[in-house]
């Protein structure tokens, strides 16, 4: 029903395509996704439109050209992508629609691609990918290839819609986990993870299945929640973080560096820490629930609802020999 075809024609996987082929079989059981049927609709109904307009090394992602559309093809479009909300991860301009996330995404490429290695010519994988905003701009910093994957299966159907007009076969994402990903698959020049070492309740296992996807020489790129100062270095929400079910554990810097190093990486740094403000992740049009300033205490910003300190981030990055 979906066509994961460009990423299985490439060679290097081919060792791994029946890790792959039953890993997407269960994920993608629309069984599993009571609402799969109707986004594939929705794809369906998107007009068909060639560009060769595509810009993926500016802020805002951009496919398609503003004006270049009649009436009738301009609102399909905008319909069936805001049909698709709530849209999380981006900007997106996709020819007229400015598709207005509730992320500004480009603020995280802003901090990390000043640190990390040039990604010209690389193979890149990116770990929860989201919708793929960060591997646009990872191509559009020259990467030869991006893997991204993320269990959402609506990212996946938001990214398809954006492929469909930006037809780029360098560029694949797969509805899968981490924990789908063969064991040892060394292929990749740079792996990124991004906002996913506190949804994993094994934090050194995480890193050590990075570092089994990256060959040798390559770099780790990963970006996680950070606090301050806690005892023991770990921070364990009882119940919920900032709304969020899933936080299992939220270190500090030097924790999250000696599990890195312990992992078995070099040249570990902390590159980058910043407070998400509340223009960074906000409520838009295309993403009309809650957001960060409903998950902070009304009365103290630098708090979550539950009480503990507010998101931060911490950038790491590191080296495997
Ligand atoms: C906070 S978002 C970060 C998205 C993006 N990387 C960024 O930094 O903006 C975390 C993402 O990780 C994905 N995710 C959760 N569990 C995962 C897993 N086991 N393997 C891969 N991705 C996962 C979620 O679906 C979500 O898209």
């Amino acid at each position: 029903m979906i066509d994961f075809n460009s990423f299985f024609s490439r060679p290097e996987f081919q060792q791994w395509h029946t890790d792959f082929k039953t890993a997407l079989a269960q994920r993608v059981d629309p069984k599993r996704h009571g609402d799969l049927r109707g986004w594939l609709e929705i794809i369906d109904s998107l007009p068909e439109i060639d560009t060769n307009e595509i810009y993926l090394n500016q802020d805002t992602v951009t496919i398609g050209a503003k004006g270049a559309l009649n009436q009738q093809d301009k609102s399909q479009l905008h319909d069936a992508l805001f049909a698709l909300k709530p849209w999380r991860k981006g900007p997106y301009q996709i020819f007229d629609t400015f598709i207005d996330t509730e992320w500004r995404s480009d603020w995280k490429w802003q901090r990390v691609s000043p640190h990390i290695a040039s990604l010209a010519g690389r193979t890149v994988l990116d770990v929860g990918c989201g919708t793929g905003y960060h591997c646009w701009r990872m191509l559009g910093d020259g990467a030869d290839y991006v893997l991204g994957i993320d269990p959402s299966m609506r990212f996946l159907v938001q990214h398809m819609a954006v492929q469909k007009y930006a037809q780029n076969s360098n560029f694949d994402l797969l509805p899968i986990g981490i924990e789908d990903m063969p064991g040892s698959m060394p292929l990749f020049d740079s792996v990124f993870s991004m906002g996913v070492l506190y949804h994993r309740r094994n934090p050194i296992n995480h890193i050590i299945e990075l570092k089994n996807l990256l060959a040798s020489g390559g770099e780790l790129v990963l970006e996680t929640l950070i606090i301050d100062h806690i005892e023991g270095g770990i921070l364990t929400p009882k119940e919920r973080y900032a709304q969020m079910r899933n936080v299992w554990s939220i270190m500090t810097v030097d924790k999250i560096i000696s599990l890195i190093k312990q992992a078995g990486f070099t040249d570990v740094q902390c590159v980058d820490q910043n407070v998400t403000s509340l223009d960074e992740q906000r409520r838009t049009d295309w993403m009309q629930f809650h957001s960060l300033k409903e998950f902070l205490d009304p009365h103290d910003v630098s708090k979550t609802i539950e009480g503990y300190p507010a998101p931060k981030r911490g950038l790491f990055i590191a080296t495997k020999r």
